[in-house]
């Protein structure tokens, strides 16, 4: 058991109205967790604080190597008043494995689930109850010596912030259009794509205003070697149903190991349908498409939930998936997780943590 310091705002904000849309993080709530760390003494001084802005020396090394790593997962209002978290050991488990891939110490699994409950509990008039809305919450590790060697840091802040959020997408469940980047990749085997890392999104930002600009929601990313078969979309992983098989591409090293991912392989196998990860190439998209056996796409992700995908783009082919409408197993997805998180429609075992 951590012995958390608490300390509440004197100056509590108001929460959203009832009609705020919750745009996707931009509001935070009254308080965050923060712990140190120091090589020689490990963790210390867990506490809760009003939120507010840290001091960090220019020359902290977060600046200016990139050693940071972040996790996103949502806490759910309940019909019956509770709060949920949805599969947290699933994302406390990868923020370990971020953590030895670029040198930060990681935190014992028992502490972190312990400061996620207990900044969610001091903060938890701030769970939404309206449909489609979650408390989003991230936390995070930077580096902070201030050193412009580069070497892993001897000093770092673990935070936990939150934030009320709607919809990822504006789109909401409707479908979006992802551009597929024949130009720039994000991560090859070796590197560092399977971590959750900001690198691996600052990596990204080129392509989306490209993708943006072409009136495209997100970039789909081949892999960086032969450019060829199917990676993920950045901020989500990615599904084909194909001529009644579900297929994902498996987990190579450089594609993010997503806890919805995970969630709609498990769920797809219990309804009985046949699930491949597998190397799937854009050729073999495309044939589908052109053939007919193409049946959905869509995106998963904690933020994206899930995204089903009406039009792919691919150098000079745009093809439009059916009617370029909500695919009906996208659909079943979207309601069973989300039931499942919202503890309306019981789950498999351990998917469900109660915050209060
Ligand atoms: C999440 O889905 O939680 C993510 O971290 C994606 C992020 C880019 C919003």
């Amino acid at each position: 058991m951590l012995n958390i310091r608490i300390e509440k705002t004197k100056n509590p904000k108001p929460l959203p109205a009832a009609d705020d849309p919750l745009k996707f993080g931009t509001i935070f709530t009254d308080h965050m967790f923060i712990m140190n760390y120091e090589t020689g003494k490990g963790w210390f001084d867990p506490r809760v604080v009003p939120y507010q802005k840290i001091e960090l020396d220019p020359s902290a090394m977060v600046f200016h190597y990139g050693q940071e790593m972040f996790e996103g997962l949502k806490a759910y209002r309940s019909e019956d008043g509770k709060v949920l978290l949805f599969r947290p050991d699933k994302n406390i488990e990868r923020a370990n494995n971020t953590n030895r891939r670029i040198c930060i110490p990681e935190i014992p699994e028992d502490i972190f689930l312990e400061a996620i409950k207990t900044v969610v509990k001091v903060d938890e008039a701030w769970v939404p109850s309206k449909p489609d809305t979650s408390l989003y919450i991230r936390p995070f590790i930077i580096a902070t010596d201030p050193y412009l060697g580069v070497r892993p840091a001897d000093t770092y802040l673990f935070m936990i912030i939150l934030s009320p959020v709607g919809p990822y997408y504006p789109e909401g469940l409707n479908p979006v259009k992802i551009w597929i980047e024949d130009e720039y990749v994000r991560a090859v085997k070796g590197g560092i794509g399977e971590a959750k890392t900001g690198g691996n999104y600052v990596a990204s930002l080129a392509s989306q205003v490209k993708a943006h600009e072409e009136g495209y929601s997100q970039v789909l990313w081949l892999d960086g070697i032969e450019r060829k078969y199917i990676e993920e979309v950045g901020a989500m992983n990615i599904f084909f149903k194909i001529n009644g098989t579900v297929i994902t591409p498996k987990l190579n090293g450089s594609i993010l190991p997503g806890v919805t991912r995970d969630s709609c392989i498990q769920l797809c196998k219990k309804w009985g349908l046949t699930v491949e990860e597998k190397k799937i190439s854009v050729d073999e998209v495309f044939k589908a498409a052109e053939d007919g056996t193409l049946e959905e796409v869509w995106g998963t992700g904690t933020a994206a939930v899930v995204s089903p995908v009406s039009h792919l783009r691919w150098e000079n082919k745009v093809s439009k998936i059916k009617d370029g409408g909500i695919g009906e197993l996208s659909k079943k997805l979207y309601e069973n997780i989300t039931g499942i998180q919202l503890g309306k429609i019981q789950g498999p075992d351990g998917w469900i943590e109660v915050v209060k």
